[in-house]
């Protein structure tokens, strides 16, 4: 059996910042809330028509392949997480195959939300582990902006997310001790709907009698999130799964060379490290930057405390996810 090893990093981000001042013209919200609340200062939003999530992806995976010194035609296999396609299908992998002018690999979609890129990260693991693949596309991308309601009626979400994308290549590793040690998956369907986009699911409601309603003020094409009952389990299970993965490679706390939560709100994040007592160092956060960008959030952050020299060869890198679902997940990299 074989490991994975990340080999290469990239992200793109839009260049339009706007930041919690901007969104207060739109709304009634002020910088003051949303940085209390959530550490964010700004966010990234594509200017409409020039970009979408898989062009953004495309972007930060050529990044990625280049640093990986791979040709685009040694990649075996796509994975592509986000929740927000540019079709409703079919999904981005495919496109991403075709923006890359890849041949006919197979390209797989992730539907995890928050969590899509440890699910992707996952996946791509266990097809090099079986031997089947050698290197493997990850991306997670999103293009949330196109989809908020940025009136006053949506601020309890639409202030928090912003678009971007990263990606990861994975390659074969011979030494076993290297690369990714194990990834720890789980979910919670029991919640599904506290943090959701119904529409446009046909389970929810059909297309004939939304169109035949033609109702403004259906608002299920928006996200829903119960933030308070999300805040409360996200806490939860970032512990318990990054013990679970910490535990199965009988390593400790102490072992954690750099952990990168997924960027889901700054009061959480700093929850986990005070509970895990890691120093500044230990932690990479850049929600300030960049807002929650959902599956996109932790290769874009990996691929920044990589490019800033925070994670060395040897290092214990933790990734770790809770979204929508619920589901949930780590990953253990010994770097
Ligand atoms: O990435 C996936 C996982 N996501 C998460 O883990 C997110 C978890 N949840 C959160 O981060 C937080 O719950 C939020 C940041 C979403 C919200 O913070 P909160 O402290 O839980 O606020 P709240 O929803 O309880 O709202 C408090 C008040 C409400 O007003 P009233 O009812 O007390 O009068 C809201 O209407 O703040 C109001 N509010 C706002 N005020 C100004 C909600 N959004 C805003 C806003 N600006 N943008």
């Amino acid at each position: 059996m074989y490991n994975s090893r990340i080999s290469g990093l990239g992200f793109y981000v839009p260049d339009n910042v706007v930041t919690n001042d901007d969104l207060s013209k739109l709304m009634e919200t002020d910088d003051a809330w949303i940085q209390e609340r959530t550490g964010i200062k700004e966010r990234r939003h594509v200017v409409k028509g020039e970009d979408t999530t898989t062009k953004m992806g495309v972007k930060a995976a050529k990044i990625a392949i280049e640093r990986a010194g791979i040709d685009k035609d040694d990649i075996d296999f796509i994975v592509f997480a986000t929740l927000s396609p540019d079709y409703y299908f079919p999904g981005g992998g495919v496109l991403v195959q075709r923006d890359l002018d890849i041949k006919t690999v197979g390209a797989l979609d992730v539907r995890n939300q928050c969590s899509g890129f440890v699910y992707a990260i996952s996946i791509a693991d266990q097809y090099i582990k079986s031997g089947m693949y050698k290197n493997i596309l990850v991306i997670g991308s999103e293009l949330h902006s196109g989809g908020l309601d940025f009136t006053t009626r949506g601020r309890g979400v639409s202030v928090i997310f912003g678009d971007g994308a990263g990606a990861a290549i994975l390659t074969r590793e011979e030494d076993p001790k290297k690369g990714i040690l194990s990834t720890h998956l789980h979910s919670e369907g029991q919640h599904a709907e506290e943090l959701s986009l119904l529409a446009p699911g046909i389970g929810y409601r059909w297309v004939t009698d939304i169109l035949k309603d033609n109702d403004p003020d259906d608002v299920s094409y928006y996200p829903y999130m119960n933030g308070q009952f999300v805040f409360k389990n996200a806490v939860v299970r970032f512990s318990e799964v990054i013990m679970e993965g910490l535990k199965k490679n009988k390593l400790e706390v102490k072992d954690i060379d750099m952990l990168i939560p997924h960027q889901a709100n700054l009061r959480i994040s700093q929850f986990i490290q005070r509970k895990f007592r890691l120093t500044d160092d230990k932690v990479y956060n850049n929600i300030m930057k960049y807002g929650n960008t959902t599956a996109a959030s932790i290769p874009i952050a990996l691929t920044e405390a990589w490019e800033q020299d925070k994670i060395k060869e040897d290092d214990l890198v933790v990734l770790a996810a809770f979204g929508s679902g619920f589901t949930w997940g780590s990953v253990i990299i010994r770097w």
